[in-house]
């Protein structure tokens, strides 16, 4: 890499600080033929250049009228598209104060005067190939973050439709319910980094109905008492499924899909856990996937007007669900039918956005930015 950066060494910036012409020569003279180079004979002018060229490295003279060469690094260091600029002090013999105070600034080193060109030449170098590698390491951990990113959303994105894949449910009703989880979270205390989790985890609930049968899936009549028990196993399926992975997202969605079918008053199932026993995790998403499987059409049944599904909630308070939760999800009936129109507005339209954009646009406003 050394090799190939000295003769591409030409595409590195470098901005010279000085008010002595002389000295500007000096270093003119020595790294011209090697790098760009672009002069300030002052720190005022010199942190407008850095603002609009964003150098590679600056050279900078510490004692200047005007702004002192302490002045500018600060301004430097305090501007974060700046302050990862090296900067490298130009002093005179015997400053050792001032060499002290310019390296706590944060400057990467230091050259006395009168200037010695080849060791300007060595320790440009030096601090330039250091900064071209942190970049590109800093752009590698990007990119790869980024890949890593994209996979585990592929990954929900087709667990949760393996899921659904021979169910009458539509697409759209696995990202509403994880849009109606979210916003029930975060009404409820949880944090935007918890919530945002959670409504990735969400769509899965069902990835367990890939081991049912199509028959008993794909049924238009009521299921009997022994299709109704094998229906009831997706929910352990799913968490056989999901807990192969152990990281944060997918344990949470295996609890979820482990628990999504518990009942407050302990008569769901696979488990007939009873009340806090139940994950909370899986009693916000009992709610809004309850909600939205009654307020979607489906093949054979029309849907329920909102205030039917509301009302439905409420009266399975302490029964299905969770009283607090029940009286926070009807606290904030707004926001859920907002948030149903801008998806059914996307069903229309048999649009299906990415998960990225889901998770935006799922976050209420105010929180958009940390999200
Ligand atoms: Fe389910
Ligand atoms: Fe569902």
């Amino acid at each position: 890499m050394t090799s190939e950066l000295i003769n591409k060494s030409s595409a590195f910036n470098i901005l010279v600080v000085d008010d002595e012409p002389a000295n500007i020569d000096i270093l003119l003279g020595v790294l011209s033929p090697h790098y760009k180079v672009k002069v300030a004979p002052s720190g005022a002018l010199a942190l407008k250049i850095a603002q609009q060229y964003v150098p590679d490295l600056i050279l900078l003279d510490i004692m200047m009228p005007g702004l002192s060469g302490f002045d500018v690094i600060k301004a430097l260091k305090s501007n974060p598209a700046l302050n990862n600029i090296p900067v490298i002090f130009v002093t005179a013999l015997g400053q050792g104060e001032d060499e002290e105070k310019g390296f706590e600034l944060g400057a990467v080193d230091y050259i006395t005067k009168p200037i010695s060109p080849p060791l300007v030449l060595a320790r440009v170098k030096t601090h330039i190939t250091l900064a071209h590698q942190m970049k590109m390491t800093e752009l590698e951990v990007k990119k790869r973050t980024a890949e890593l990113q994209k996979s585990q959303q592929s990954a929900i994105s087709m667990l949760a439709a393996a899921g659904h894949y021979n169910d009458t449910d539509t697409g759209h009703h696995i990202w509403r319910m994880a849009a109606y989880s979210l916003k029930l979270a975060m009404a409820f205390g949880w944090s935007v980094e918890q919530a945002l989790l959670l409504a990735q985890a969400a769509p899965m609930h069902d990835t367990g109905k890939i081991g049912i049968p199509d028959s008993i899936l794909k049924a238009p009549r009521r299921l009997d008492e022994k299709e109704m028990s094998i229906m009831r196993t997706h929910a352990v399926i799913g968490h056989q499924i999901l807990s192969q992975s152990d990281t944060p997202l997918f344990r949470l969605a295996s609890e979820i899909s482990h628990c999504h079918h518990e009942k407050w008053n302990g008569t769901g199932y696979p488990q007939g856990l009873k009340e806090t026993d139940i994950p909370e995790s899986a009693r916000i998403v009992a709610i809004a996937d309850v909600f939205d499987a009654l307020t979607m059409n489906r093949p054979y049944k029309k849907a329920w007007s909102d205030e039917d599904a509301f009302n439905f909630i409420e009266s399975e308070s302490g029964k299905h669900f969770d009283p607090s939760l029940v009286a926070c999800f009807l606290s904030i009936k707004a926001q859920i039918l907002d948030t149903k129109a801008y998806w059914n507005a996307l069903e229309k339209k048999k649009e299906m956005p990415c998960i990225d954009e889901f998770l935006h646009t799922s976050a209420p406003p105010s929180n958009r930015e940390n999200a």
